[in-house]
């Protein structure tokens, strides 16, 4: 097996990233990392790399369970893989996708399943797609001291209302309009708003016109932070690859030759060998011997 140097090897814990940690980086200038974890050791590792948040993702249908989009999540998957990533990663601040329907029907609803995510979920923040639509929802989660993170442009829970997974805002009247959602959500008293799929000169623009950070995926370098689907990235969903993701490894590629080579060894009977194997005594084999006869 190879073993690789982990890049940091910074034992003692960082600060809790939180939504005050957010608001000073967007002051400074300096940029937000965010990527979405579904599990222990993959929040681990990205937690030791130094990230500033992650994302429990609705994204977890399509990545982890093999949907086709993201409406078949249920809150108790999402709580489930929440709790998961909370015991893997301790610095960076958590935020838990709220799934379809788990606050769209009501007002109520979204209270209470946001109020999920930090109880039963160990999560610090909740995210929700949506703009004017949805601000009753923001105010009310918020109201109760859960910080809320938006999302606009892209909305996937909407890809059979938007016709497909396609880039949004690219009209003069769709950009108006998600300009006008972005500070709505600012205004109802969301933290952080991710935008997807728009043209960068809007995000930018965006990003420039209210005071809470943006998050692009999608959106060009003039967001406040940007964050990537960890599967994409790491080469791992083969499905399809969206044009603005950067793959960093081919985790697919690898993992089918892991275990090619395994059932290669197992098959040829080059696994286990003796160092994989329990050894004992020839005293107490012969014991053992005698104990059967
Ligand atoms: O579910 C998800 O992973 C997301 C990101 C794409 C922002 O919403």
């Amino acid at each position: 097996m190879s073993t690789v140097t982990p890049v940091s090897t910074n034992t003692s814990q960082r600060k809790k990233v939180t939504t005050l940690t957010f608001r000073q980086k967007k002051e400074r200038g300096e940029v937000i990392t965010m990527l979405t974890a579904y599990d222990y050791p993959t929040a681990m590792a990205i937690d030791k790399a130094g990230i500033d948040s992650i994302l429990v993702g609705d994204s977890l249908a399509m990545v982890v369970l093999g949907y086709e989009n993201t409406l078949p999540v249920t809150m108790e998957e999402m709580l489930h893989h929440a709790r998961a990533v909370a015991r893997g990663a301790k610095s960076a601040m958590l935020i838990g996708d709220m799934p379809f329907m788990s606050y769209q029907v009501s007002v109520e609803d979204a209270v209470r399943n946001a109020g999920r995510f930090l109880q039963q979920g160990g999560m610090d923040a909740v995210k929700l797609e949506g703009g004017r639509e949805r601000a009753d929802a923001v105010r009310a989660i918020v109201g109760t001291g859960i910080p809320v993170m938006g999302h606009l442009g892209l909305t996937p829970q909407s890809v059979h209302q938007l016709g497909g997974f396609r880039a949004q805002g690219k009209t003069a009247t769709a950009a108006k309009r998600l300009l006008e959602d972005a500070k709505i959500l600012e205004e109802a008293g969301a933290f952080s708003l991710v935008l997807e799929s728009v043209p960068a000169r809007l995000a930018e623009f965006i990003s420039k016109q209210i005071s809470i950070p943006t998050i692009g995926i999608g959106a060009g370098g003039g967001c406040d932070g940007q964050v990537l689907v960890t599967h994409d990235l790491l080469g791992l969903f083969d499905r399809f690859t969206p044009r603005f993701v950067k793959q960093y490894a081919n985790f697919h590629a690898e993992m089918n030759k892991a275990f090619a080579d395994y059932i290669d060894d197992v098959e040829s009977k080059r696994f286990p060998a003796v160092e994989h194997t329990v050894e004992m005594s020839d005293e107490e084999w012969d014991a053992f011997q005698k104990e059967i006869k």
